[in-house]
């Protein structure tokens, strides 16, 4: 594909993503009323929906809500359920809590980045599949280093672990 060919194809899969971003966001606006005690559980179904916020949506619920763009932006900010980066379907998080650390779990984060080329907590893989996270502890110190992936748990987590992880991941 040359690179003409690139351009016009990443400018219709942008287009095909703006409209369908709207569509999202017009089935939610009709399910609550439009007014600012609205605001965080609006912006709660557009992180489920979408997996983050985008600048282009938190502008929407400004302009739907007439709240003005800062009050909605310093909200998004607030919590830290949402996302102001795009977010993966899955995310994984990699305990660094002590017991995980003292077992290697750096060494997973590590590895994790190299083999997604990503960075913790800086986006997603370039097919939206995962996002990289750390946590300090997911209660599960007896079989560390912990990984958690959505709502999986791996367990004695070492790096030749890791590939039959994502595999499993990826399928799901
Ligand atoms: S420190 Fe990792 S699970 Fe507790």
């Amino acid at each position: 594909m040359n690179s003409e060919t690139k351009t016009k194809a990443s400018k219709k899969k942008a287009a095909v993503l703006k409209s369908d971003t709207n569509g999202k966001l017009d089935q939610i606006f009709d399910l609550y009323p439009r007014e600012e005690d609205s605001l965080i559980m609006i912006l709660q179904e557009v992180q489920d929906r979408l997996n983050w916020l985008p600048p282009e949506a938190l502008d929407r619920v400004a302009d739907e809500l007439n709240v003005p763009r800062a009050r909605v932006q310093g909200v998004a900010t607030f919590y830290r359920a949402f996302s102001l980066e795009p977010r993966g379907e899955k995310v994984i998080k990699v305990c660094l809590g002590t017991a995980c650390h003292v077992r290697g779990a750096q060494i997973l984060v590590d590895e994790l980045e190299r083999r997604l080329d990503l960075k913790v907590s800086h986006g997603c893989t370039k097919d939206g599949r995962f996002s990289l996270e750390t946590v300090n502890c997911v209660g599960a110190c007896a079989m560390a280093p912990a990984i958690v992936v959505n709502e999986n748990y791996y367990a004695n987590v070492k790096p030749d672990k890791l590939d039959k992880m994502l595999k499993k991941e990826q399928q799901s």
